[in-house]
């Protein structure tokens, strides 16, 4: 599947209704380390399934570690600290948490027992600092080459079996560029402290200490007990061993909770926004973030394992904030900014510039897109709330938190489009999905794009492309007719020749429909297939023209409309059900190439068929359907007509899809 270049959001006015969160990325790729690390099996409930964490169970099984999935439990079959492979080449896209842990237990590993590891990302992985570890590294005698620029990935580690590490003093570090080393330094280290105790001494202030607590909170969890003195001296007690706790579960993450603390902060304006998976009990540092959200106005409600939140203050309060203690979750406050009743200043983040992204520079160039007034220091910012919002095209740079940031900035009464959206699956591949399941659209500010035609002119297969190319929702209007003359002739209702209008449309008002990832459903049924005969067609172009029929489909149609917009195909979309869509298409082709493609179609389902037999019954339904009185088949208006006789389907999308950028209110994809 062509990942998707954006997605548009319509403006958005409220949110209600309950979110589980996916699992907290710092704690499951910990925790795969840990369990890989150990000795035995350990059984991981609720794991984050994301990029990061594939790219470190990618990499532990390529280290030798057994990997099962059975549901939501994942079980690892740890080393027990031996060394199963002894050269490895291994690829970690863009997870600092996979890229520096896995450097710290590799370059011990093999100084003691011999080997070389290479350690890859993606380019951004290779400009984002990994010195201070390295050096750490290599006071203990680690060796350690950096095969591109010193200081930065890709790394190669190796060394002898029957190698002795330095581990008589302290090893120092540097703790005021990322907390991560000092974490990849506590979790790999008790691989080398199996004579003697090692300690670790931090330079500098350490930065992001809920992280750093994190680490040891679960070090403790696989029997490793470090002794702390402040936060400067970190002592890993002789003949550590990680023991595996057996079974482990991952909380949400808290981060993530952010997005949607604040979704509640601006707009669950009847009843509270209730989020499942972290609370007061959480271990992690950016639950702390609702004591910022607080701070702006949000009534938050904690439990041990949930949240509720909904607005309090409107305009949000503006703030002054040191975000040190939540450096990612602080992104979300900045954009709480915009709707803030003045400047708020977020300080103490440089840490922003050395993540996925310079993430200082880019949230400042893109909330100045939607008109805010943004200023920036090399360690803060100030976000003024725009005075005019501007409908905006946010460059997300390839980093997650920066995509879902954006999402939150369209409760400014404008569209606003995310590029790459699909940059979320790091942290939060449901995202989106997820929003829009909670949050809403007037309905007439859903953009609708209307695509109707005749019976096999290929509207099915475009309306589908364009709804999966633009992330729309879709609605396929013919299975509804279908759906109704398949319960309708089942109830006998369509055996004679006039068909009892009041009792089909009664019949169609009330249909236990379900539409579920491209399967439809009446009742218990699956209907999908069914609902492509012949026979049901032809009894829906009969149900079609019966007026009550369609007054009876009509609501269900339009309760399609939902954010963050809608594809919409069949007869009667644009003149009659969506009169004010966006885009309309009239969408023909010859009968000659309709009947063929609509022959070709039957064949390749092993359905045996006449081409002259088709022709004649497809300009059969044309006319009914044209020379019905109610909703007939003609081009609305105001529709494009596009005759597809001659053209792929991949031209028509990319005319469709050209149509409707002409359509937008986004300048260009730079906004
Ligand atoms: O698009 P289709 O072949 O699945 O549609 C089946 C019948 O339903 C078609 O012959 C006419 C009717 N229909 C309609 O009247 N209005 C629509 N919006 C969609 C389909």
């Amino acid at each position: 599947m062509v990942p998707i270049p954006f997605l548009d959001l319509p403006p958005l006015v409220g949110a209600s209704g309950t979110l589980r969160l996916p699992g907290s990325k710092s704690i499951s790729n910990r925790v795969l380390l840990l369990a890989g690390l150990a000795d035995g099996v350990t059984e991981i409930h609720d794991l984050l399934d994301s990029d990061d964490t594939k790219v470190m169970l990618a990499a532990l099984a390529q280290l030798g570690c057994g990997i099962e999935r059975e549901g939501a439990t994942l079980r690892v079959r740890g080393l027990g600290g031996r060394l199963a492979m002894h050269e490895a080449e291994l690829f970690l896209g863009n997870a600092g948490t996979a890229m520096r842990p896995l450097a710290a237990a590799l370059a011990v590993l093999s100084a003691t027992q011999g080997g070389r590891f290479v350690l890859r990302g993606v380019p951004r992985m290779h400009q984002r600092p990994i010195g201070d570890l390295v050096n750490a590294l290599r006071q203990l005698g680690c060796a350690i080459d950096e095969l591109g620029q010193a200081g930065y990935p890709p790394l190669a580690l190796y060394g002898a079996a029957g190698g002795a590490l330095a581990t008589g003093q302290a090893i120092r570090v540097r703790g005021d560029v990322s907390s991560q080393f000092l974490t990849a330094l506590l979790l790999a280290l008790p691989l080398a402290s199996t004579e003697a105790a090692i300690a670790i001494e931090v330079e500098g202030e350490l930065i992001s200490k809920p992280y750093v607590e994190i680490t040891l909170a679960l070090l403790e969890r696989f029997g490793i007990a470090v002794a702390r003195e402040g936060w400067q001296r970190f002592t890993i007690p002789a003949a550590s061993r990680y023991r595996s706790p057996v079974s482990i579960h991952v909380e949400g993450d808290a981060s993530s909770a952010s997005y949607f603390v604040a979704l509640g902060a601006i707009a669950a304006t009847q009843a509270p926004l209730r989020i499942e998976g972290a609370g007061s009990d959480s271990i992690q540092g950016d639950i702390r973030f609702i004591e910022a959200a607080r701070a702006m106005g949000a009534e938050v409600r904690s439990q041990a394992n949930a949240l509720e939140v909904r607005r309090g203050a409107w305009p949000l309060k503006a703030i002054t904030l040191d975000c040190n203690h939540i450096p990612d979750a602080a992104m979300t406050l900045a954009v709480m900014a915009l709707y803030a009743d003045g400047p708020s200043t977020l300080t103490n983040i440089a840490s922003w510039r050395v993540k996925e992204t310079d993430r200082l520079s880019a949230m400042a160039t893109e909330l100045r897109k939607l008109g805010a007034k943004v200023d920036e220091g090399a360690d803060w910012i100030r976000v003024t709330p725009p005075t005019t919002w501007k409908a905006a095209s946010l460059h997300t740079y390839d980093d997650h938190r920066m995509a879902m940031c954006g999402s939150l900035a369209a409760f400014g009464g404008v569209p606003v489009r995310i590029e790459d959206p699909a940059c979320v699956a790091k942290t939060f591949p449901d995202y989106f999905e997820t929003l829009f399941s909670l949050a809403r659209a007037e309905p007439r500010q859903v953009p609708v794009i209307a695509i109707d035609g005749p019976t096999a002119s290929g509207k099915g297969t475009l309306a589908a492309a364009v709804a999966e190319r633009l992330g729309y929702h879709l609605l396929d209007s013919g299975s509804l007719y279908r759906v109704a003359a398949l319960a309708a002739a089942r109830a006998g209702l369509l055996d004679g020749d006039e068909a009892d209008a009041q009792a089909i449309a009664a019949l169609a008002a009330t249909l236990p429909l379900r539409f579920e990832s491209g399967h439809i459903w009446l009742g218990v049924e699956d209907v999908t297939d069914t609902l492509r005969d012949e026979a049901v067609g032809l009894a829906a172009s009969r149900v079609s023209a019966l007026p009550a029929v369609r007054q009876a489909l009509h609501g269900l149609q339009l309760s399609f409309r939902r954010a963050p917009g809608l594809v919409a195909d069949g007869r009667d979309m644009g003149s009659v059900v969506f009169p004010d869509a966006a885009l309309k298409i009239y969408l023909t082709a010859s009968a000659g190439q309709r009947a063929e493609r609509r022959y070709k179609q039957l064949i390749s389902k092993g359905i045996s068929a006449n081409i002259d037999a088709l022709r004649a019954d497809l300009l059969a339904r044309d006319a009914r359907d044209t020379n019905r009185p109610v909703a007939p088949l003609k081009p609305a208006q105001d529709a494009l007509l596009l005759d597809n006789s001659a053209v792929t389907i991949e031209q028509s999308l990319a005319w469709v899809l050209d149509a409707w950028a002409q359509r937008r209110p986004f300048n260009s994809l730079s906004g």
